[in-house]
Protein backbone atom coordinates (compact mmCIF):
# COMPACT_ATOMS: atom_id res chain seq x y z
CA UNK A 1 0.00 0.00 0.00
CA UNK A 2 2.55 2.49 0.65
CA UNK A 3 5.34 1.38 -2.34
CA UNK A 4 6.18 4.69 -5.06
CA UNK A 5 3.24 6.20 -5.93
CA UNK A 6 1.72 5.47 -9.06
CA UNK A 7 -0.42 8.25 -9.29
CA UNK A 8 -1.17 11.06 -6.83
CA UNK A 9 -4.74 11.10 -5.78
CA UNK A 10 -6.67 13.83 -6.41
CA UNK A 11 -8.07 16.44 -4.08
CA UNK A 12 -11.47 16.48 -5.40
CA UNK A 13 -11.78 12.55 -5.01
CA UNK A 14 -10.17 12.47 -1.40
CA UNK A 15 -13.19 15.01 -0.27
CA UNK A 16 -15.20 12.59 -1.73
CA UNK A 17 -13.60 9.49 -0.17
CA UNK A 18 -16.21 7.79 2.40
CA UNK A 19 -14.94 7.90 5.85
CA UNK A 20 -15.56 7.52 9.56
CA UNK A 21 -14.39 10.54 11.67
CA UNK A 22 -13.45 9.14 15.01
CA UNK A 23 -10.84 11.59 16.72
CA UNK A 24 -13.25 15.10 16.96
CA UNK A 25 -14.33 17.27 20.04
CA UNK A 26 -17.19 19.62 18.88
CA UNK A 27 -16.25 22.14 21.55
CA UNK A 28 -13.15 22.22 19.01
CA UNK A 29 -15.23 23.07 16.17
CA UNK A 30 -16.20 26.53 17.16
CA UNK A 31 -15.15 28.51 14.42
CA UNK A 32 -14.67 32.11 15.26
CA UNK A 33 -16.80 33.63 13.64
CA UNK A 34 -19.60 30.98 15.38
CA UNK A 35 -17.83 32.36 18.68
CA UNK A 36 -18.75 35.94 18.00
CA UNK A 37 -22.53 35.38 16.76
CA UNK A 38 -22.86 33.31 20.14
CA UNK A 39 -21.47 36.06 21.94
CA UNK A 40 -23.11 38.73 20.65
CA UNK A 41 -26.66 36.30 21.10
CA UNK A 42 -25.70 35.33 24.92
CA UNK A 43 -24.60 39.38 25.61
CA UNK A 44 -21.47 37.77 26.37
CA UNK A 45 -18.02 40.18 26.14
CA UNK A 46 -14.95 38.13 25.06
CA UNK A 47 -11.26 38.82 26.55
CA UNK A 48 -10.88 39.24 22.26
CA UNK A 49 -14.11 40.85 20.95
CA UNK A 50 -13.39 41.11 16.85
CA UNK A 51 -12.26 38.31 14.57
CA UNK A 52 -9.02 39.97 13.87
CA UNK A 53 -8.16 40.06 17.91
CA UNK A 54 -9.62 36.27 17.58
CA UNK A 55 -7.76 34.95 15.10
CA UNK A 56 -4.01 36.35 16.52
CA UNK A 57 -4.66 33.83 19.51
CA UNK A 58 -4.30 30.64 16.81
CA UNK A 59 -1.01 30.45 17.57
CA UNK A 60 0.51 27.49 19.84
CA UNK A 61 3.61 26.60 21.54
CA UNK A 62 1.87 22.97 23.02
CA UNK A 63 -0.97 21.24 24.05
CA UNK A 64 -1.88 23.47 27.08
CA UNK A 65 -1.49 26.96 25.04
CA UNK A 66 -4.34 25.37 23.02
CA UNK A 67 -6.37 24.47 26.30
CA UNK A 68 -6.63 27.81 27.36
CA UNK A 69 -8.28 29.36 24.31
CA UNK A 70 -10.33 26.01 23.76
CA UNK A 71 -11.81 26.21 27.43
CA UNK A 72 -11.96 30.54 27.34
CA UNK A 73 -14.04 30.07 24.04
CA UNK A 74 -16.56 27.66 25.66
CA UNK A 75 -17.93 30.61 27.87
CA UNK A 76 -20.13 31.51 24.56
CA UNK A 77 -21.86 28.04 25.06
CA UNK A 78 -25.02 28.65 27.15
CA UNK A 79 -27.99 27.62 25.51
CA UNK A 80 -29.26 24.16 24.07
CA UNK A 81 -29.78 26.27 21.51
CA UNK A 82 -25.77 26.93 21.23
CA UNK A 83 -24.57 23.60 21.46
CA UNK A 84 -27.52 21.85 18.54
CA UNK A 85 -25.75 25.21 16.52
CA UNK A 86 -22.13 23.57 17.04
CA UNK A 87 -22.62 20.44 16.29
CA UNK A 88 -24.86 21.28 13.00
CA UNK A 89 -22.29 23.73 11.96
CA UNK A 90 -19.65 20.32 11.84
CA UNK A 91 -21.88 18.07 10.75
CA UNK A 92 -22.38 20.47 7.32
CA UNK A 93 -18.63 21.06 7.11
CA UNK A 94 -17.85 17.26 8.21
CA UNK A 95 -19.84 16.04 5.17
CA UNK A 96 -17.80 18.04 3.40
CA UNK A 97 -15.07 16.19 3.82
CA UNK A 98 -16.66 12.92 3.20
CA UNK A 99 -17.55 11.50 6.60
CA UNK A 100 -20.14 9.09 6.41
CA UNK A 101 -19.92 8.16 10.11
CA UNK A 102 -18.83 10.50 13.41
CA UNK A 103 -18.09 9.30 16.95
CA UNK A 104 -18.47 13.02 18.41
CA UNK A 105 -16.92 13.97 22.22
CA UNK A 106 -17.86 16.47 24.39
CA UNK A 107 -16.22 17.36 27.89
CA UNK A 108 -19.04 17.54 30.24
CA UNK A 109 -16.82 18.92 32.86
CA UNK A 110 -15.78 21.70 31.56
CA UNK A 111 -19.84 23.12 30.91
CA UNK A 112 -20.07 22.02 34.39
CA UNK A 113 -17.68 23.52 35.78
CA UNK A 114 -19.28 26.92 33.92
CA UNK A 115 -22.21 26.64 35.56
CA UNK A 116 -24.09 24.84 32.53
CA UNK A 117 -26.37 21.89 33.28
CA UNK A 118 -25.53 18.83 32.02
CA UNK A 119 -28.75 18.61 30.52
CA UNK A 120 -28.49 21.59 28.51
CA UNK A 121 -25.59 20.10 26.76
CA UNK A 122 -26.19 16.83 26.02
CA UNK A 123 -29.77 17.75 24.56
CA UNK A 124 -28.22 20.26 22.89
CA UNK A 125 -25.83 18.36 20.97
CA UNK A 126 -28.11 15.30 21.17
CA UNK A 127 -30.68 17.02 18.91
CA UNK A 128 -28.17 18.05 15.98
CA UNK A 129 -27.64 14.41 16.74
CA UNK A 130 -30.50 12.97 15.96
CA UNK A 131 -31.34 14.40 12.25
CA UNK A 132 -27.81 14.08 11.20
CA UNK A 133 -28.52 11.00 8.98
CA UNK A 134 -31.22 12.67 7.58
CA UNK A 135 -29.57 15.70 7.41
CA UNK A 136 -26.32 15.14 6.31
CA UNK A 137 -26.42 11.07 5.70
CA UNK A 138 -23.85 11.16 8.37
CA UNK A 139 -24.56 8.37 11.24
CA UNK A 140 -23.23 9.55 14.64
CA UNK A 141 -21.89 8.23 17.91
CA UNK A 142 -21.76 10.71 21.40
CA UNK A 143 -18.88 9.89 23.77
CA UNK A 144 -18.24 11.84 26.90
CA UNK A 145 -14.53 12.73 27.14
CA UNK A 146 -13.67 13.31 31.09
CA UNK A 147 -10.64 15.86 31.39
CA UNK A 148 -7.41 14.07 33.09
CA UNK A 149 -6.30 17.34 34.87
CA UNK A 150 -9.10 17.23 37.01
CA UNK A 151 -9.86 14.51 40.18
CA UNK A 152 -11.68 10.77 39.34
CA UNK A 153 -14.20 11.87 41.62
CA UNK A 154 -15.24 15.07 40.06
CA UNK A 155 -15.24 12.44 36.70
CA UNK A 156 -16.99 9.78 38.70
CA UNK A 157 -19.70 12.16 39.47
CA UNK A 158 -19.99 13.54 36.23
CA UNK A 159 -20.40 10.03 34.89
CA UNK A 160 -23.25 9.05 37.28
CA UNK A 161 -25.22 12.00 36.46
CA UNK A 162 -24.95 10.68 32.61
CA UNK A 163 -26.11 7.67 33.48
CA UNK A 164 -28.70 8.81 35.95
CA UNK A 165 -30.63 11.37 33.18
CA UNK A 166 -30.18 8.06 30.80
CA UNK A 167 -27.49 10.87 28.35
CA UNK A 168 -27.52 9.06 24.95
CA UNK A 169 -23.55 8.26 24.91
CA UNK A 170 -21.88 5.60 23.59
CA UNK A 171 -18.63 5.47 25.24
CA UNK A 172 -15.80 7.32 27.27
CA UNK A 173 -12.91 9.06 26.57
CA UNK A 174 -10.21 10.88 28.14
CA UNK A 175 -8.68 14.15 27.18
CA UNK A 176 -6.90 17.43 28.52
CA UNK A 177 -3.40 17.65 29.61
CA UNK A 178 -1.79 14.37 29.18
CA UNK A 179 1.85 14.66 31.37
CA UNK A 180 1.37 14.18 34.83
CA UNK A 181 -2.14 12.69 34.38
CA UNK A 182 -1.49 8.86 33.78
CA UNK A 183 -4.10 6.30 33.06
CA UNK A 184 -3.60 5.18 36.24
CA UNK A 185 -5.72 7.59 37.88
CA UNK A 186 -8.60 6.81 35.94
CA UNK A 187 -9.00 2.75 36.96
CA UNK A 188 -12.13 3.18 38.68
CA UNK A 189 -13.76 5.48 36.37
CA UNK A 190 -13.15 3.54 33.48
CA UNK A 191 -14.28 0.18 35.32
CA UNK A 192 -18.04 2.07 36.11
CA UNK A 193 -18.39 2.76 32.48
CA UNK A 194 -17.18 -0.61 31.20
CA UNK A 195 -20.38 -2.31 33.64
CA UNK A 196 -22.51 0.49 32.54
CA UNK A 197 -21.77 -1.21 28.72
CA UNK A 198 -20.30 1.67 27.67
CA UNK A 199 -17.14 1.85 24.53
CA UNK A 200 -13.92 2.82 26.28
CA UNK A 201 -11.52 4.82 24.48
CA UNK A 202 -8.48 7.53 25.61
CA UNK A 203 -5.89 9.73 24.75
CA UNK A 204 -2.25 8.42 25.45
CA UNK A 205 0.82 9.28 23.84
CA UNK A 206 0.33 12.86 21.98
CA UNK A 207 2.53 14.48 24.61
CA UNK A 208 2.70 11.57 27.27
CA UNK A 209 5.38 8.68 26.69
CA UNK A 210 4.37 5.27 24.92
CA UNK A 211 3.84 3.94 28.87
CA UNK A 212 0.50 5.74 29.13
CA UNK A 213 -0.19 4.24 25.76
CA UNK A 214 0.05 0.94 27.34
CA UNK A 215 -1.42 1.75 30.64
CA UNK A 216 -4.27 2.81 28.81
CA UNK A 217 -4.72 -0.55 27.37
CA UNK A 218 -4.07 -3.02 30.61
CA UNK A 219 -5.06 -0.38 33.36
CA UNK A 220 -8.23 1.04 31.64
CA UNK A 221 -8.95 -1.78 28.99
CA UNK A 222 -9.57 1.24 25.86
CA UNK A 223 -10.61 -0.55 22.56
CA UNK A 224 -9.30 2.32 20.89
CA UNK A 225 -6.55 4.94 21.52
CA UNK A 226 -6.47 8.71 20.50
CA UNK A 227 -3.36 10.12 18.88
CA UNK A 228 -1.13 7.59 20.17
CA UNK A 229 1.60 8.56 18.04
CA UNK A 230 4.76 8.27 20.74
CA UNK A 231 4.16 4.88 20.06
CA UNK A 232 6.91 4.87 17.81
CA UNK A 233 9.57 5.47 20.37
CA UNK A 234 9.17 1.93 21.62
CA UNK A 235 9.93 -0.97 19.28
CA UNK A 236 7.94 -3.19 21.59
CA UNK A 237 5.09 -1.70 21.84
CA UNK A 238 4.21 -0.95 18.13
CA UNK A 239 5.00 -4.66 17.43
CA UNK A 240 2.16 -5.23 20.41
CA UNK A 241 0.09 -2.65 18.71
CA UNK A 242 0.82 -4.44 15.35
CA UNK A 243 -0.36 -7.72 16.61
CA UNK A 244 -3.59 -6.83 18.33
CA UNK A 245 -4.42 -4.07 15.51
CA UNK A 246 -5.08 -1.56 18.18
CA UNK A 247 -7.12 1.60 16.35
CA UNK A 248 -4.83 5.06 16.41
CA UNK A 249 -6.91 7.58 15.84
CA UNK A 250 -3.88 10.23 14.43
CA UNK A 251 -4.55 13.79 13.96
CA UNK A 252 -1.91 15.18 11.70
CA UNK A 253 -3.04 19.17 11.34
CA UNK A 254 -3.09 18.72 15.17
CA UNK A 255 0.38 17.72 16.00
CA UNK A 256 1.93 20.24 13.53
CA UNK A 257 -0.29 22.98 15.51
CA UNK A 258 0.44 21.91 18.68
CA UNK A 259 4.53 21.24 17.82
CA UNK A 260 3.83 17.67 18.76
CA UNK A 261 5.79 17.14 15.35
CA UNK A 262 8.15 19.84 13.46
CA UNK A 263 6.51 19.72 10.38
CA UNK A 264 3.98 17.18 8.58
CA UNK A 265 7.09 16.38 6.54
CA UNK A 266 8.35 15.24 10.20
CA UNK A 267 4.98 13.07 11.27
CA UNK A 268 5.47 9.44 11.98
CA UNK A 269 2.02 8.43 9.71
CA UNK A 270 3.93 6.89 6.77
CA UNK A 271 6.19 5.22 9.20
CA UNK A 272 2.99 3.94 11.06
CA UNK A 273 1.38 2.65 8.36
CA UNK A 274 4.44 0.64 6.65
CA UNK A 275 5.25 -0.65 10.42
CA UNK A 276 1.49 -2.36 9.67
CA UNK A 277 -0.18 0.45 12.65
CA UNK A 278 -4.16 0.21 12.18
CA UNK A 279 -3.91 4.28 11.68
CA UNK A 280 -6.50 6.64 10.62
CA UNK A 281 -6.73 10.40 10.10
CA UNK A 282 -9.15 12.43 12.08
CA UNK A 283 -9.42 16.20 12.79
CA UNK A 284 -9.37 16.95 16.48
CA UNK A 285 -10.54 20.45 17.24
CA UNK A 286 -10.99 21.50 13.25
CA UNK A 287 -11.50 25.05 14.22
CA UNK A 288 -7.95 25.29 15.57
CA UNK A 289 -6.27 23.48 14.19
CA UNK A 290 -6.26 24.26 9.79
CA UNK A 291 -9.04 22.29 8.64
CA UNK A 292 -11.49 19.34 8.86
CA UNK A 293 -10.75 15.92 7.83
CA UNK A 294 -10.91 16.45 4.48
CA UNK A 295 -7.84 18.95 4.78
CA UNK A 296 -5.77 16.86 6.94
CA UNK A 297 -6.27 14.56 3.79
CA UNK A 298 -5.90 16.68 1.05
CA UNK A 299 -2.32 17.85 3.81
CA UNK A 300 -1.25 14.56 3.48
CA UNK A 301 -1.45 13.74 -0.02
CA UNK A 302 0.27 16.68 -1.04
CA UNK A 303 3.15 16.28 1.53
CA UNK A 304 3.47 12.24 0.96
CA UNK A 305 2.52 12.28 -3.00
CA UNK A 306 0.20 9.39 -1.79
CA UNK A 307 -1.56 7.10 -4.09
CA UNK A 308 -5.46 6.61 -4.16
CA UNK A 309 -4.93 2.51 -2.12
CA UNK A 310 -3.13 4.68 0.91
CA UNK A 311 -6.06 6.82 1.28
CA UNK A 312 -8.18 4.01 0.50
CA UNK A 313 -6.49 1.94 3.45
CA UNK A 314 -6.91 4.63 5.95
CA UNK A 315 -9.92 4.93 5.40
CA UNK A 316 -11.08 1.48 5.53
CA UNK A 317 -9.23 1.62 8.71
CA UNK A 318 -11.54 4.81 9.97
CA UNK A 319 -14.56 2.25 9.33
CA UNK A 320 -13.87 -0.91 11.05
CA UNK A 321 -12.49 0.61 13.60
CA UNK A 322 -15.54 2.55 14.42
CA UNK A 323 -18.34 1.67 16.62
CA UNK A 324 -20.94 1.60 14.17
CA UNK A 325 -23.11 -1.54 13.61
CA UNK A 326 -21.70 -4.22 11.14
CA UNK A 327 -24.03 -3.46 9.16
CA UNK A 328 -23.31 0.37 8.60
CA UNK A 329 -19.71 -0.95 8.32
CA UNK A 330 -20.46 -3.06 5.48
CA UNK A 331 -22.57 -0.69 4.25
CA UNK A 332 -19.31 2.45 4.22
CA UNK A 333 -16.87 0.14 3.34
CA UNK A 334 -18.97 -0.85 0.16
CA UNK A 335 -19.46 2.88 -0.67
CA UNK A 336 -15.03 2.74 -0.42
CA UNK A 337 -15.07 -0.68 -2.65
CA UNK A 338 -17.25 2.39 -5.23
CA UNK A 339 -15.10 4.78 -4.82
CA UNK A 340 -11.59 2.90 -5.47
CA UNK A 341 -12.93 1.11 -8.64
CA UNK A 342 -13.80 4.72 -9.98
CA UNK A 343 -10.22 5.99 -9.52
CA UNK A 344 -9.14 3.58 -12.45
N1 LIG B 1 -5.64 16.76 23.31
C1 LIG B 1 -6.07 16.62 24.56
N2 LIG B 1 -7.21 17.14 24.98
C2 LIG B 1 -7.97 17.81 24.11
C3 LIG B 1 -7.57 17.98 22.81
C4 LIG B 1 -6.34 17.43 22.38
O1 LIG B 1 -5.91 17.55 21.23
N3 LIG B 1 -8.55 18.70 22.21
C5 LIG B 1 -9.50 18.92 23.12
N4 LIG B 1 -9.16 18.40 24.28
ZN1 LIG C 1 -8.17 15.00 20.90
Amino acid sequence: MTQAPVENVDPAAVAALPKAELHLHIEGTLEPELILALAARNGITLPFPTLEALREQYEFTDLQSFLNLYYANMAVLITEADFTDMTGAYLARAKESGVRHAEIMFDPQAHVARGVELSTAVNGIAAALATSEADFGITTGLIAAFLRDESEESALAVLEQLLAMNAPIIGIGLDSAEVGNPPSKFIRLFKRAAQAGLRLVAHAGEEGPPSYIEDALDLLGVERIDHGIRAVEDKYLVKRLVAEQVPLTVCPLSNVRLRTVDTLAAHPLPQMITAGLNVCVNSDDPAYFGGYVGANFAALVAEFEWDSATVELLAANSIRSSFASDERKQQLLGELAAWSAAQD
